[in-house]
Parts: structure tokens; sequence; C-alpha cells
């Protein structure tokens, strides 16, 4: 049979929907073919551009009954190769781009509902528009979709004082891997009827059905805040004040990221219209924020006022206070734009790691003298969600060096297994995906992974869903 001929399933698909819904030309298929870090290609059948949530489900239900694998792709900026298919030349990639409609801003209920291919930022614009706030927030908010937000379970820079994405959410749509819909779209912040289905979608990065749309939780806007870049001479500091912070401030404290030396010289070399602010170096910095409803609240007075006394404890060697907006958002310019730094460095090897708060500092101290023993021509660039216990434990290869790939599994195994051994996470927020399937199947206790596939059976007994992303082919681990 001629491939796109009348029987095909690409034929199929295009006898139902027409080229206004599937698109087959070379250069769209391209364009969604390959991953963020471009380190995995696939071959898409063809891209499903669909208007609305009915459409999406006679897409699913065609695709079910022709066996057909669907790849759903949002802004395609996750970091474990979700949203790419693989090779095989059989697998549609949906993208909700077209779906990207704010269809309700509830000021007084505090909720929203928007669909799904929205990008994160005008979500963020929509609720500050009528006053209110949207927290989560990274570095990837101008073009991914909430529709990948929510699949990811993202986290980002706002987690400490507002959650991951799944605590940010009321309710969902979600179109089922047969077509049926489910539509719980409410303002309820409080609903105890039987199990609550929202948190099988969230974080389960397109495996198990299609969010359409979304009930967001919103917040009151934030009219005051404060933000300082620290300079700390350990991490084991940094771990102090942050205790100190949120004992005196509470829940004013928003972020608290860690930034190490070696990033602020990669932010230097390859981004250097981003400001350093503090004249003298330091092996490690924090940049930390507090904000409030309450545009009158001294903050900046607070937040210094802590920072003195952690001067005079020893735990501070020098701190900046951004002294106004342009200043606050230099300081974020330069912790959003260390993945981008490193990126421009090239070959890195990525850890997504988390820990109990209190063993953060003993992991980065263990695995750092691991690294420097054992893989002394990497360097280390570590950074991230320190309030959460959540690091980004990345590698950079010297210019020019290209063993890093080649030991990437040893040094994964060694690294995670420190991770696991401290009872910590191999995965804090970038999710599976396809590139860490090995490593769920690895340390999940047999008990969650017999859950999990008989979740994913009961959803998507035919395995169109995302197939080989999170779990590894078949019913049982
Ligand atoms: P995609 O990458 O397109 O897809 C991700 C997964 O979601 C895939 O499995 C896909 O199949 C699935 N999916 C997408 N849309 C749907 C849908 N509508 N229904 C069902 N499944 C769907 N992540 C963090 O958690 N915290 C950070 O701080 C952070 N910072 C980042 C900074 C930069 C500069 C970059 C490039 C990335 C960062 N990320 C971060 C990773 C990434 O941005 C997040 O994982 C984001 O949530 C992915 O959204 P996306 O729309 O790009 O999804
Ligand atoms: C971040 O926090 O910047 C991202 O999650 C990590 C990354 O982009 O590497
Ligand atoms: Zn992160």
């Amino acid at each position: 049979m001629m491939p796109g001929g009348a029987s095909t399933p690409l034929a199929q698909l295009l006898a139902s929907f027409g080229r206004e819904v599937i698109e087959t030309d070379p250069a769209m298929l391209d364009s969604v073919a390959v991953d963020h870090h471009l380190r995995h290609r696939g071959k898409p059948l063809a891209l499903a551009l669909p208007r609305d949530t009915a459409e999406v489900s006679r897409l699913l239900a065609l695709c079910n009954t022709l066996r057909i694998g669907v790849v759903p792709q949002g802004g395609n900026t996750g970091y474990c190769a979700a949203a790419t298919p693989d090779a095989s030349g059989t697998q549609l990639v949906l993208s909700l781009r077209r779906m990207n409609a704010i269809r309700r801003v509830d000021r007084d209920d505090g909720a929203m509902i928007v669909e799904a291919g929205c990008i994160l930022a005008e979500v963020q614009k929509a609720a500050s528009e009528v006053g209110r706030f949207f927290p989560l927030s990274l570095g990837a908010e101008g073009s991914c979709q909430i529709g990948g937000n929510l699949s990811t379970n993202a986290g980002g820079l706002n987690v400490l004082r507002y959650g991951m994405t799944r605590d940010l959410v009321l309710g969902l749509e979600v179109v089922l891997a047969d077509g049926r819909v489910w539509s719980n779209l409410s303002p309820l912040r409080k609903d105890n009827t039987g199990y609550d289905l929202r948190h099988l979608f969230l974080g389960a990065e397109g495996t198990l059905g299609v969010i359409t749309a979304a009930s967001l939780k919103l917040f009151p806007a934030q009219r005051g805040s404060a933000t300082a870049l620290v300079a700390v001479p350990t991490p084991a500091a940094a771990v102090q004040l942050l205790a100190r912070l949120r004992e005196r401030l509470g829940d004013l404290v928003n972020s608290f990221e860690l930034i190490p030396q070696v990033a602020m010289q990669l932010l230097a070399k390859h981004l250097p219209s981003a400001r350093q602010p503090l004249a003298a170096t330091a092996p490690w910095y924090v940049l930390c924020e507090a904000t409030s409803a309450d545009a009158s609240d001294p903050l900046a007075d607070k937040l210094g006022a802590e920072i003195e006394a952690a001067i005079e404890a020893g735990l501070v060697d020098d701190a900046v206070l951004a002294q106004n907006e342009r200043e606050r958002l230099e300081l974020w310019q330069l912790r959003e734009n260390v993945p981008e730094a490193q990126r421009r460095e090239g070959a890195s090897l990525k850890h997504d790691v988390s820990l109990p708060i209190g063993r953060l500092a003993e992991f980065i101290d263990i695995a750092s003298r691991w690294l420097g023993e054992h893989v002394p021509e990497a360097v280390l660039v570590c950074y991230g969600h320190v309030g959460d216990g959540n690091l980004h434990f990345n590698l950079s290869a010297q210019p020019g060096d290209t063993s890093l790939a080649s030991r990437g599994a040893e040094i994964r195994r060694v690294i995670h297994d420190l991770v696991a051994e401290r009872g910590g996470s191999f995965s804090a927020e970038h999710g599976i995906g396809q590139t860490k399937v090995d490593e769920l199947a690895r340390y999940a206790p047999a008990v969650e992974l017999e859950i999990m596939h008989g979740i994913k059976h009961l959803l998507d007994p035919n395995g169109i869903m995302n197939p080989g992303k999170v779990l590894r082919a078949g019913r049982t681990p």
C-alpha cells in the first residue's frame, strides 16, 4: 500500500479532518520533530492543530481506533524529550497552539479558566490585568504553554510560597485516549466528592490524556517587593540563611535561589549585558525575594535587617538590595539566564534533583568531591531552587572536550544513587519523558510502578498516548 494512499492512517486523518487541521508540510513537521536540547530527533506522521475540545475528542477517538500514537506538544521547552515523537514516522504530534483563549477571569472567585494552548506569560498577564496574581514563573514562560506546565507539574521560581503547578489548579478539562471528555472546570476550593482525578493528569506528561483547559487559582496582586543578591561562603550558610528568613519573614519569602560563582562567569562570558552587581566575587550567591500584597509593607527594611544580622552571624559576606524595579529585573535576569549561559558553553549533563533541605549542603559536598576525583575534566554548575530543596546539579564540558557524553550514564548513576541514599528524588521538577524512563524503573518502588501501569492501562488500554514516555511499554514494570 502506498504511503499516504487511501487506507493509510494519514489518509484517514486527512479524510476526516482535512489539511486545516492535519498539517503535513515538511518544514512544519521538522519544527516539531526535535526536543529543546536538540538531542532527540523524531519523525512525525503529521502535526494535528485542533481548534476546540470537540475536535481533540474526535481526533483521539480516531487515533484510538487506528492505534495511532499521539504525542502532545506544548511550547516544546521541556527537558526530558517528553514532547518529541519517536523515529518510526507513525506518531502524530498534537499541538493545542490554536486553543489559546482565556475563557474567564473571575476576580472574586480568585479563579480563571484558560485553554491549554495559552502561553504561560499570557496567563500571568490576564491575571494581572484584573489585579490578581498567577504565581507560576519560570525562565521559559514566554514560550511554554500552560498545558505543558500542567502536564509536567512545573516548579519554577515561586514554589517556596505557592507550591508546584498542581497546587495552583482547581479543575481540569481532559480528553481521554478514547475521545471521552472529562470536564470539571470548577472554581471550588473544597470538593471531596470521591477520588481527586485532577492529580492523575497533572505531571502525567501527556501519557494519560490531553489537557484542553484548566481552572487556575489566583492570588492577590503582589504590590511590594524586596529583592537581594547575597554572597554566601558555602551552601550550608545559604541553608541557614533560608531558615532565618523563613523564621522571621514567614511566607513573605517567595524565592530563594542558589547561584554558584561559575554560573556568574558563564553569564559574563555568554551574556555580557547581564550586569553583575557585587564588586567582589564569592563562591556562592543567593537571590532571595520577599513580596507582599500590601504596598506599604517595609519589606526592604525587613529583608535588609535580616541580611545585616546574617552578616554579623558570619553567614553572609556581602549583599545588594534592588533599589527599583529595573534593578530587581536585572537581578532576576542573572538567575533566569543561567540555563541559557550554560547552554551556550556547550555540552552538558543535567541532574534535576531534590533532597531534604537539611541534607542539601552535605550532598553538594560529597557529590562535588566525587566529581573532583573521578570527572575532573567537567565543570560543576550547581544552581537552583534551594528554598525547595531542588538543585540543578549540572556539569558542563570544558570547551573542546567530548568525553562527558560518553561517561553520562556512569556519572548519572553515581549522582542519582547519592541522592536516593539521602531520601531525595532524581527528578524534582522536569519529569521523566523519554530520557529518565530507566531511572524511574530503577528508583520507584515496585508497588508504585504497578499502580502507575494499572492507571495507564485503565485510561489508555491501547497505549496511544505519548508512547514510550514515563513508563516502559507493557503492563508490568
Ligand atoms: P512541552 O515541553 O511541549 O511538553 C512537556 C510535556 O507535556 C510532554 O510530555 C507533552 O507531551 C506534555 N503536554 C504538553 N501539552 C499537553 C497537553 N495540553 N495535554 C497533555 N500533555 C501535554 N521547568 C520547571 O519545572 N522549572 C523551571 O524553573 C524551569 N525553567 C526552565 C527554564 C528554561 C530556560 C527552559 C527552556 C525550560 C525550563 N523548564 C523549567 C522546563 C520547561 O519549561 C517546563 O517543563 C514546562 O512546563 C514545559 O512546558 P511546554 O509547554 O514547553 O511543554
Ligand atoms: C531552572 O531552574 O533554571 C531550570 O529548571 C533548569 C534549567 O533550565 O536547566
Ligand atoms: Zn528549575
